[in-house]
């Protein structure tokens, strides 16, 4: 067995990919934010937070994604951590890990999600709760895909993200692939055609998820296919491998691609590997609403 980074740990958090199983631009605000209807699930795979009490605070980084999280000097976790104890008045001293398994800058709400399970993992370790509309407004001042990574649960995203309906989706089998191209979220809106778009046709969902799912869009895809033509050729993969509905999470570049069972999903991603090397490919399942974190 590998040495586990996180074993030493009081706590640890999961940190789950959100994936952006649709999302439709409806509008934009006159801070330049976007308005958005999107159906979000969460997936067993994703990054994981280990706390632990500490004389002093610390951060460190282990796993695939580490080099690429150092580099950039500023983080989401560490600015979570400062922002919950000063909303508190003042908290004790931690060390916080991150095992990065998540592609950066990739439309699966990495860096979110780790500010989240962070959040949820400090209110533990240090046992203590803040209001509702408290940590919710805390969250979303770290980014608009805070607060429904702090759910981890299937929802309706609206608002500029902020704007959370639970909603009850089953486990679908999925691979998650991205060509580790990072694109820019800010560059993607402001390429879109249009900010105003119909919102998802949702009401006439069927029990028949993925059916319903490829009636849907992601109003984001066509303009970051055009900072990313990998885009195009990694869905076509996704596709060939057996893929039965392939879209494009968030701001991209990430895709993923539904698949009958978990043993098809985790076949697919073996084959995929194998033809492209340079690519990321995870086999994973979306959490139900009772893995929730909230
Ligand atoms: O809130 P966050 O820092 O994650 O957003 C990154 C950028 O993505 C924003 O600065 C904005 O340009 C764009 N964005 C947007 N509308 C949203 C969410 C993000 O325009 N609802």
């Amino acid at each position: 067995m590998p040495h586990d980074p996180l074993s030493r740990f009081t706590l640890i958090e999961p940190a789950p990919a959100k994936v952006n199983l649709a999302l439709a631009v409806t509008g934009r605000r006159a801070d330049g934010y976007h308005l958005l209807d999107s159906l979000v699930t969460f997936t067993a795979f994703g990054d994981r937070i280990g706390l632990l009490p500490a004389e002093e605070d610390r951060f460190t980084l282990s796993g695939p994604f580490a080099g690429t999280l150092a580099a950039e000097g500023d983080n989401l976790v560490t600015r979570a951590r400062d922002r919950l104890r000063n909303a508190l008045g003042g908290a004790p001293a931690v060390h916080i890990h991150l095992e990065k398994n998540l592609p950066v800058a990739s439309g699966i709400g990495g860096g979110s999600a780790d500010a989240a399970a962070t959040l949820r993992g400090l209110l533990k370790l240090w046992k203590v709760g803040l209001p509702h509309d408290a940590l919710d407004a805390l969250a979303l001042g770290l980014g608009a895909d805070v607060p429904m990574c702090l759910a981890s649960r299937p929802l309706i995203a609206r608002g500029i993200g902020e704007a959370i309906t639970p909603l009850a989706l089953p486990p679908l089998a999925m691979v998650l692939a991205n060509p580790l191209v990072g694109v820019s979220t800010p560059a993607v809106f402001k390429a879109l055609a249009s900010p105003d778009n119909p919102p998802l046709a949702l009401e006439g969902a069927s029990a028949d998820w993925p059916a319903t799912i490829a009636s849907l869009r992601n109003d984001l895809e066509p303009p970051a296919r055009r900072f990313c033509p990998q885009i195009a050729e990694i869905s076509g993969s996704l596709a060939a491998a057996g893929a039965g509905v392939v879209r494009m999470s968030g701001s991209g570049a990430t895709c993923f691609g539904l698949y009958p069972s978990q043993e098809a999903a985790e076949a697919a991603a073996a084959a995929l590997l194998q033809r492209h090397p340079r690519w990321f490919f995870a086999a994973t399942t979306t959490l139900g609403a009772s893995d929730g974190a909230h």
